[in-house]
């Protein structure tokens, strides 16, 4: 049996700039629909850009899945975050043919130059860097996405002119 002894209280987010609310009519587009967690999840991501233990207890208690299966769903799939990610994304290709074509070296580069690792934020909160499977652009491999664009055919010296491009706001 769960408890319901907040069901009826006000929900006070930790961080009082983040509207929890901007979630709720998705809670209920889903509510009662049966395997909708995930894709609860994935739409609070895309709102708050990463998943909070407040965020999931929020949506614990709305949907009455229990705490745990929550946070458990969310440590499984590495789709999901849970710390807040850099104003820029980088999403380096790891499939198939980007590894043929030197993904690792790319992958050495990019961390030199950020001096984070995989998963890490930058300490000025400008990159956070991960890893991903096959991107779908396999012809420009290797590749990586940076927001909305692909950059392909990389090599150690064109990540460094594209992140230095970007950290000066020329792209
Ligand atoms: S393997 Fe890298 S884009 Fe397909």
């Amino acid at each position: 049996m769960s408890c319901k002894c907040n069901i009826n209280k006000p929900w006070r987010y930790s961080d009082p700039a983040i509207d929890i609310t901007r979630l709720d009519p998705y809670l209920l587009k889903y509510q009662g629909i049966k395997g909708s967690l995930i894709s609860i999840l994935q739409k609070a991501q895309e709102l708050y850009g990463y998943l909070s233990p407040d965020l999931l207890m929020y949506i614990s208690e709305r949907t009455g899945v229990k705490p745990s299966k929550v946070f458990g769903v969310v440590t499984f799939y590495t789709q999901f975050r849970t710390k807040p990610i850099g104003k820029h994304l980088i999403l380096l290709c790891q499939g198939t043919a980007c590894h043929v074509n030197g993904s690792a070296g790319i992958e050495d580069a990019v961390k030199s130059y950020l001096g984070v690792g995989e998963g890490e934020t930058t300490h000025d909160g400008l990159f956070t860097y991960n890893n991903v499977a096959c991107l779908g652009c396999c012809s420009l491999s290797p590749v990586m996405m940076i927001g909305e664009t692909a950059y392909g055919n990389l090599t150690k010296e064109s990540v460094a002119v594209i992140l230095d491009k970007i950290k000066e706001g020329e792209i």
